[in-house]
């Protein structure tokens, strides 16, 4: 895919997610009813469903030669080039009326993050941008922080509906505490969409999470690396997408943040 493709893909992208971001909007803060998914703590609303099939209808009329998995609809992956849609990423923070959530579309080609758009409308700030062009914030080109020491950093993370049985190795509260005392401050605010992009450009200096799913970091971590970010597993390896288990960083913290973790 060249440059120009990609440009012209994001452009699509950011026409469409800007348009299911003010969908959206309409019913944030309107204690919208929602249903369990996998747990209590895993929604959907009629508004990330309303999201999906806006986004699905309009990137089948722009960009019809490439395929579509989304959070709430499925679809097939594959190594061709694919759009991750999640229509409301941070669904929990929007069925309670907090204003951090965001519509989130990236392009996976081969598995590999190119290119992202995240629009949070409720914070009226919207990310874009792919790999080899730079990444955006409303519009104005940003970058990773330049931040090299823990004690100086504003990290972040979050807790996977999947992982929240107390007492699972896996939970991420471990290593919680052992990042927690090292760092100025943690934040955990419920998108990890909006977590990325954050990374991306500078407000954080890193963010871990464990088992995401890939519509919630595929256009996230296009725009951390876009934005001249390092994005690897918790062991170091690169990330693998599919497994949703990620470390984004500015590069500087990341060595000192993988035996954290
Ligand atoms: C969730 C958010 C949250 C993360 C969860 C995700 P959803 O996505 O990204 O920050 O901690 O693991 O499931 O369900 O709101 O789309
Ligand atoms: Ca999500
Ligand atoms: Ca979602």
């Amino acid at each position: 895919m060249t440059d120009l493709d990609l440009a012209q893909l994001t452009a699509a992208a950011l026409e469409v997610a800007r348009e299911a971001g003010q969908l959206v909007l309409q019913g944030w803060r309107s204690r919208p009813s929602y249903e369990r998914k996998a747990s209590y703590a895993d929604l959907v609303t009629e508004f990330d469903l309303a999201s999906e099939r806006l986004i699905r209808s309009r990137l089948a009329e722009r960009t019809p030669s490439i395929a579509i998995v989304g959070e709430e609809q499925g679809g097939e992956r594959s190594e061709a080039p694919t759009w991750y849609v999640d229509p409301i990423d941070g669904t929990v923070n929007f069925a309670h009326g907090h204003p951090c959530f965001a519509v989130s579309i990236g392009l996976l080609v081969a598995g590999q993050p190119l290119a992202g758009v995240v629009v949070a409308p409720a914070l009226a700030t919207e990310w874009h941008g792919f790999v080899g062009g730079g990444a955006f914030r409303n519009g104005k080109a940003c970058r990773v922080s330049e931040t090299t020491e823990l004690s100086d950093a504003l990290l972040a993370t979050g807790f996977s509906p999947v992982m929240r049985r107390h007492g699972s190795p896996e939970d991420n509260v471990d290593a919680f505490c052992r990042v927690m005392p090292q760092v100025r401050d943690l934040r955990r605010c419920g998108s990890a969409a909006h977590d990325l992009c954050l990374v991306a450009d500078g407000t954080y200096d890193a963010y871990w999470e464990r088992k995401l799913a890939t519509w919630d970091i595929a256009a996230g971590t296009a725009l951390v690396l876009a934005a001249g970010g390092r994005l690897t597993n918790l062991q170091g390896a690169p990330a693998d997408l599919t497994n949703g288990y990620i470390l984004a960083s500015n590069h500087h913290l990341h060595d000192a943040l993988l035996p954290l973790l």
